[in-house]
């Protein structure tokens, strides 16, 4: 690609990170969705991304750290803009500017009118020209390799740090559709209570999602594997640094309830599907995207619960950003997903 020439660009702006992938390129970049900015004017940002979470604690200065997208929606339209802007930026380089090509936004699969209108002016005032948003279930399916313009109907769950979505999609567009505001950073929390609750230990967010990452299951965990590990944190009564044994029983106690709701929640949906294409669900199973798929033994616990296969890609946290970004790059499928409206133009 020249310099002067376009490219389609497209970016899942979530709750948890911001993905940006570049036509012929792929992903490129992955940060935490976050702005650090001064206590007493946030609109005084001092850094967005891992920046931000790494210069957190290590200045002397009087900082917060923001999450402007939140629940799966831009919730700060101004610190959004910020974020999305620097972040495209790195991601592009100042000469290939988001100007310059097509861009392709994901929102939440039923955003509402508000949503819609705030992350619009989120990706107008990140400097975009030519711009859509996409639905994120069919972003989704499209990263996934699925071939969506099909007459059939094709199950997306779409796990994210705090949304997951359930969508019916058919003919480039969705038929039936749910969102729900949870998702896998609620297993964080979960993890944070469980180690106060039953190890004294005050952790942070990052600390719970690392015991998440490393020892997460939704499977039966053997007994002779049980490792325990030595966790660092704050003494919930003393409030001096304090030690606690963990092991994969102990995140796997934490996270069942939070992983059971959601179970539930993909299955409440899963059977109010209409007849016609529930027919074709279980012909054809449920895919299952987003960061929170990569939770060990999660497809094998939904398969079990519908009934019916689930698959995962080799890197599902990619998919909402590659499918935004195929939708940018081809204009055949730019046409046909605005035709349903799973793609609107802004
Ligand atoms: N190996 C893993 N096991 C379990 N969870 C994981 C793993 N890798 C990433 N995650 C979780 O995936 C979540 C982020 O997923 P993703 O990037 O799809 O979310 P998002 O798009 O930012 O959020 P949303 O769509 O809700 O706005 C984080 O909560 C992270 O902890
Ligand atoms: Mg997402």
């Amino acid at each position: 690609m020249g310099v002067f020439s376009s490219g389609g660009v497209g970016i899942d702006l979530g709750s948890a990170n911001v993905t940006i992938c570049l036509e012929n390129e792929g992903v490129v970049l992955r940060e935490p969705s976050y702005v650090l900015a001064m206590r007493e004017d946030d609109t005084d940002v001092l850094g967005v991304g891992r920046d931000a979470r790494q210069m957190l604690g290590r200045t002397p200065k009087d900082v917060v750290l923001l999450s402007p997208v939140m629940d799966g929606a831009v919730a700060d339209v101004q610190l959004a803009t910020l974020l999305l802007k620097l972040l495209a930026e790195k991601a592009l380089g100042k000469r290939r500017a988001l100007e310059k090509n097509r861009l392709v936004v994901s929102i939440s699969t039923s955003a509402t009118r508000v949503e819609h209108a705030a992350a619009e002016e989120t990706v107008r005032g990140a400097g975009a020209k030519r711009a859509a948003l996409i639905r994120g279930s069919a972003a989704a399916a499209l990263g996934a390799g699925l071939s969506i313009d099909e007459p059939k109907g094709m199950m997306v769950v779409l796990i994210g740090g705090s949304t997951t979505e359930v969508a019916v999609l058919s003919m480039s567009g969705v038929v039936a559709a749910r969102t729900m505001r949870t998702g896998s950073l609620a297993m964080d929390e979960a993890i944070m209570r469980y180690v106060r609750r039953e190890k004294g230990l005050i952790i942070g967010q990052r600390t719970a999602e690392d015991l998440k990452l490393d020892l997460g299951t939704a499977l039966e965990i053997p007994m002779d594997k049980l490792e325990s590990a030595s966790l660092r944190g704050r003494d919930a009564r003393t409030g001096r640094p304090g030690v606690a044994e963990i092991n994969a029983l102990d995140i796997q106690r934490a996270i069942l309830p939070t992983l059971d709701e959601l179970l539930e929640s993909i299955r409440e949906v899963f059977e109010n599907t209409p007849a016609e294409l529930a027919e074709d669900i279980l012909k054809n199973g449920v895919r299952l995207s987003g960061g929170g798929a990569l939770l060990e033994g999660l497809r094998e616990r939904l398969a079990a619960l519908l009934g019916v296969p689930v698959a995962v890609g080799e890197n599902p946290q990619d998919e909402v950003a590659l499918g935004a970004c195929i939708a940018a790059s081809d204009d055949k499928i730019y046409q046909k997903l605005a035709a349903t409206g799973c793609l609107i133009e802004i």
